[in-house]
């Protein structure tokens, strides 16, 4: 199986060079991408596939349930990285339907460590609760939560000191909230944008 990668690999990157043969000589030099992407870790949720882009031109943080908690490290080193460094346009909070982080958060069975992990999404069902509860269809009510959690964890990128200090000093900077649907391929912009101080207070 390793060798097939392999073999996968070597085609793959004189595929790259034969269309554009200054290809990887210029990623060393440099990294500039525009976006930030924030994903589920899910193999079916490949980040640069699905918005087309080349290497170098997205930068990627994905873990399970596209989560961006506070006080997560490894999250805020990409954060702190893509805002004050590679400085980005874009911030990208993609969610996506059918999401088993989301599932496995909200039906009641212990795992270990990931229950943990996955507690922000379970405070997220607690504070839409009325609106969750109301939605008879399993399957709608979990999409929905999959929505809200992005939609939460967009505030928390929105809110956090890295961000509030890149637009206080006049940065160009935008975060996106986005869900992923595995059955189609399409993006759907949840419309929750965040560009500046005030529309995050608004
Ligand atoms: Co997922």
């Amino acid at each position: 199986m390793l060798e097939d990668l392999k073999a996968r690999n070597l085609a793959w990157a004189r595929r790259k060079t034969e269309t554009d043969a200054g290809f990887f000589k210029r990623l060393v030099g440099q990294q500039a991408p525009q976006y930030l992407w924030i994903g589920c870790a899910d193999s079916r949720v490949p980040a640069n596939e699905i918005v087309d882009l080349d290497p170098g031109e997205l930068f990627v943080h994905r873990n399970v349930a596209n989560l961006a908690p506070p006080q997560d490290a490894n999250y805020l080193s990409v954060l702190q990285f893509a805002v004050d460094v590679l400085k980005v346009r874009h911030i990208l909070l993609v969610g996506h339907y059918g999401c088993g982080g989301v599932a496995a958060a909200v039906d009641g069975k212990r795992r270990g460590l990931v229950d943990h992990w996955l507690h922000p999404i379970r405070e997220v069902r607690h504070d839409h609760r009325h609106e969750l509860d109301a939605i008879v269809d399993d399957r709608a009510r979990l999409d929905r939560l999959c929505e809200l959690n992005v939609i939460r964890q967009v505030r928390n990128v929105a809110s956090d000191v890295f961000v509030q200090d890149a637009w206080a000093r006049g940065q160009d900077l935008s975060v996106h909230g986005w869900v992923y649907s595995l059955a189609n391929g399409l993006v759907t912009d949840l419309d929750v944008t965040v560009s500046n101080v005030a529309e995050m207070q608004g």
